[in-house]
């Protein structure tokens, strides 16, 4: 399995926003109604040209597969936020993901990765342990992860 992470471009919104309203993606993310496409484009128009937070296309054998998200946060971490495209979940591309998306933060000098997963969402709780997060309490609205580079 060959995966690599490219920067997301302007070219990618659109797709962005079909996988991002997919009912699999909406039940796991906090924000759970559908995004309208004003709203989806004008938040990744902002975000491409912000130079804070990073985001990455998961590409497989050269089809895009997925997205991450690093968010830089108050107290300095980068939280993780993780989707893969239906079609290609449950193939070990979440974990790989993650794997690679931890090298890009080693590279950018981040020191703590952190991210919240719904109690209920197994996949994305097993990506992270399995990439050696730590649980580190949380709600009942989510699990905290922590990992330290
Ligand atoms: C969560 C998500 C990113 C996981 O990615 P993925 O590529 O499907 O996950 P992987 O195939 O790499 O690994 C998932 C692991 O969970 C396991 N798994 C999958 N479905 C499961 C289920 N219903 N119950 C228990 N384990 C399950 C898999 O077997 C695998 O573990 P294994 O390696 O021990 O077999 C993906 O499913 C997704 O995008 N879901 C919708 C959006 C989402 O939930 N994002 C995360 C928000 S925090």
């Amino acid at each position: 399995m060959e995966l690599k992470l490219r920067p997301v471009t302007e070219a990618d919104i659109k797709k962005i926003l079909e996988w991002r309203n997919n009912p699999g993606v909406r039940a796991n993310s906090f924000q759970t109604s559908e995004i309208k496409w004003e709203e989806h484009s004008s938040y990744w128009t902002m975000r491409l040209a912000d130079k804070t937070n990073y985001s990455y296309i998961a590409v497989l054998e050269g089809t895009d597969a997925g997205l991450v998200r690093l968010d830089k946060k108050e107290s300095g971490e980068y939280e993780i936020n993780i989707l893969i495209a239906p079609g290609f979940r449950g193939k070990g591309l979440g974990i790989a993901t993650i794997a690679e998306t931890k090298k890009i933060a080693a590279g950018f000098g981040i020191t703590r990765l952190i991210a919240r997963v719904k109690p209920d969402n197994i996949p994305s709780q097993k990506i992270f342990e399995k990439n050696g997060f730590e649980r580190k309490g949380g709600n009942e609205e989510y699990v905290l992860y922590e990992f330290s580079l």
